[in-house]
């Protein structure tokens, strides 16, 4: 259970905060080869801009907060490369977690846990055993993720149940997919952010973004800090929410 460590502080929980903010961390090894620095330094310095972020997202309201940190498809980058990130992945939550769960942040990881090392997989499972009660903000770490293969576990599971007689075929609905998906106790995410000026999904909850609302911003990753949260989410609120329908549902949510 949070507690509560951070002080809640001032223009917390707005009326006009997305619930969940879903985020593609991307430009960090142009930020650095701007820099003449090294690609390594570009994702130490996105794990700052993380931090900065985890915080100003309990400052601003946000229930939950989804970050792509590993893709599925990041394997066909050089080892080097991988090693780092994983390197970053580990001194995140070793030097991290305490932290996090001190202010109350739940941990959840979402993504495929084969293949990947045992001392990983154990530091994933230990943060989110440690934060399983926190409730001031989820932070949802997209690791190993991709939406495709995703779909395709939640497919092969309900296939089993019809093949074991266990289920009509007729009663798997977009409800029941969902369910099956890793992402089954979290919200679908109302506003995506990707950073670095790319405007692309990326196979990253492809899914759950069915009535997303996305907003590109042209900064990379690193310099990403809370006044760029804000106006991603300023820009979120200008746009008006019909998920098909005539009447818009987060105007008539907020009453503005
Ligand atoms: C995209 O930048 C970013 C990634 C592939 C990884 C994001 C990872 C972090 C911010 C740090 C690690 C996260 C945790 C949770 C410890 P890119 O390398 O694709 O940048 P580029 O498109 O400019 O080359």
């Amino acid at each position: 259970m949070s507690n509560g460590a951070m002080p809640k502080p001032e223009g917390s929980d707005r009326a006009d905060a997305p619930r969940h903010v879903a985020i593609i961390m991307d430009g960090n090894g142009r930020w650095a080869a701007a820099r003449g620095l090294p690609r390594a330094e570009g994702h130490r310095r996105g794990v700052e801009a993380l931090r900065k972020v985890v915080r100003a997202s309990h400052e601003l309201g946000i229930s939950y907060l989804t970050i792509f940190s590993f893709s599925s498809e990041n394997w066909s980058r050089p080892a080097s490369e991988i090693g780092d990130l994983f390197g970053l992945l580990r001194r995140f939550i070793r030097n991290d977690l305490a932290t996090l769960h001190a202010d109350g942040v739940r941990v959840r990881v979402i993504g495929e846990r084969e293949g990947l090392e045992s001392d990983i997989c154990a530091l994933l499972t230990e943060a989110e055993d440690l934060t399983r009660n926190n409730t001031r903000l989820t932070l949802v770490v997209a690791f190993n993720y991709g939406s495709r293969q995703e779909i395709a576990n939640a497919a092969q599971r309900l296939a089993r149940e019809v093949a074991d007689g266990k289920r009509d075929p007729a009663t798997i609905t977009p409800d029941v997919l969902g369910a099956h998906l890793d992402t089954s106790d979290i919200p679908d995410p109302d506003l995506i952010i990707r950073t670095s000026g790319e405007q692309r999904l990326s196979n990253f909850l492809m899914w759950q973004a069915a009535y997303s609302e996305l907003v590109f911003v042209p900064i990379h990753w690193p310099d990403f800090d809370k006044a760029a949260l804000e106006g991603a989410i300023a820009e979120y609120a200008t746009r008006e929410r019909r998920f098909g329908g005539l009447v818009a549902k987060n105007v008539a949510k907020t009453g503005s």
